[in-house]
């Protein structure tokens, strides 16, 4: 698919990125911006006192030594091989587009999650389990839930068949699932364990005892997970004296059936929170073939994915996940590490929506939203809210596509003038018209 045309980068330059160059060629799509992002110092989850690092820590306080080594990687620049292929990414799996994907370059990439790591950490593992936390990078839309770079922790815990009496590896891992701290919640899990066709045994290695067995530890200890943070989130929100958490009904939760190439069966667990169901992260029995293809052979286990701006904007009541990446003190004073407390909002500044519309000239060549996106944060940075499509239509002779686009613009730290408003809605318009194949309307 064509990209907009900023992004054909010129033949034998370099990006740098942590101080390492990288050659570019014609897969390359990561703008300054991001880069910037990426060199951020101090990184987000290192930073002792930030709401990112505070909720790493609690979950790492779940997951601790010595059963579980806690581990954090700061360079993001990994290989299409390590964040795909290892993984069983099919070929055509939209997250290896360059409309979803940072590419540095053809064979190198802004790792889009942390199971980047799986491969080479299920490798030198020198304890039964670990937990890797780091920042990553996906092309997405712009809304209060979705910045391209955020954080994500994954978990992962192994057993060695070697390790116990041929036939007793099931027996071993209940007594395991016995020892984890037991919890009183009503958690909904309505799927059998595994499913011929829907969530498959990975019959040809495993056991359903032992795959049983492994569900079990894998959910008691997740569950144990949200039970903490839940109830951190809800004790800090009674303190800040929110009346609807002080009355509400109790934690609900729930499993539900998933997929990911690297596990099967798949499973995501959900929380009932402010009227909604929300999904808090994926996990699985992991694949036999990837443990095969990382000197584990012998070993059966779990893993899981978190992402980390979710649970904390539960944990200290954050309403827009750009103020994560504020400099503001007004942000960043209210934070001290070990606390958990309710986000005070300094104030609320005026938002202004504006539109603009165009024509997509040749639909047929291809035409990606998350290419709109990228071009509107290039323009406008945090002072961009949301981005919608608002209004399509096919013209019914020419067969053209109209899209209408609603942009909002809101500081997080001050009210902006219509004139920069206006300013910046003109470059938005110059750059869609002069990188996309669109005119405007
Ligand atoms: N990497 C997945 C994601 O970004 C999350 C995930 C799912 C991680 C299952 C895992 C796993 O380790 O086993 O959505």
């Amino acid at each position: 698919m064509e990209l907009f045309k900023s992004y054909r980068a010129p033949k034998d330059s370099k990006v740098t990125i942590g101080g390492t160059a990288y050659p570019t060629d014609e897969w390359t799509n990561v703008p300054s911006s991001i880069i910037g992002l990426a060199d951020r110092k101090p990184r987000l989850y290192l930073d002792s006192n930030h709401p990112i690092c505070i909720t790493r820590k609690l979950i790492e306080g779940q997951f601790g030594a010595p059963e579980y080594k806690n581990h954090q990687i700061p360079n993001p620049v990994v290989s299409v091989h390590d964040n795909f292929d290892v993984l069983g990414f099919p070929p055509d799996h939209v997250g290896r587009s360059r409309t979803d994907t940072y590419y540095v370059n053809k064979d190198t990439v802004l790792r889009t999650h942390t199971s980047a790591h799986q491969a080479q950490h299920f490798r030198e593992m020198d304890s039964d389990g670990y937990t890797l936390s780091a920042d990553v990078y996906r092309r997405d839309a712009i809304d209060r839930s979705h910045y391209p770079v955020f954080h994500q922790m994954e978990g992962a815990r192994l057993w060695d068949r070697n390790s116990v009496p041929q036939g007793k590896l099931a027996e071993a891992i209940w007594k395991d699932v016995e020892a984890l701290p037991k919890h009183d919640i009503k958690v909904e899990d309505p799927n059998p364990t595994f499913h011929p066709e829907r969530n498959p045994l990975q019959s040809e290695f495993h056991s359903p005892e032992e795959a049983e067995a492994v569900a079990a530890h894998l959910k008691r200890s997740l569950e144990g997970l949200i039970v903490q943070v839940m109830s951190k989130a809800r004790q800090a929100s009674i303190e800040a004296g929110d009346q609807a958490s002080s009355d509400s009904q109790p934690l609900q939760v729930r499993w539900i059936e998933a997929y990911f190439p690297f596990t099967s069966p798949s499973w995501e667990i959900e929380v009932f929170w402010q009227g909604d169901w929300l999904e808090l992260l994926g996990c699985g029995i992991v694949k036999q073939d990837l443990l095969n293809n990382s000197s584990c052979t012998s070993k059966i286990g779990w893993a899981w994915g978190i992402g980390l701006e979710r649970i904390a904007m539960l944990l200290f009541g954050i309403p827009d996940i750009r103020l994560f990446w504020s400099q503001d003190p007004r942000f960043l004073s209210q934070f001290h590490h070990s606390r958990i407390n309710h986000f005070r909002p300094f104030s609320k500044y005026p938002a202004c929506p504006k539109d603009v519309a165009f024509w997509v000239k040749h639909p047929a060549k291809g035409f990606h939203e998350n290419d709109v996106m990228e071009i509107v944060r290039d323009v406008g940075g945090d002072l961009i809210e949301d981005v919608k499509l608002v209004d399509e239509f096919t013209h019914p002779k020419t067969g053209r596509r109209s899209l209408c686009y609603r942009i909002v613009y809101r500081s997080l730290e001050r009210t902006l003038t219509n004139m920069e408003i206006n300013e910046l809605h003109e470059r938005v318009r110059e750059k869609l018209e002069g990188e996309m194949d669109v005119e405007l309307r």
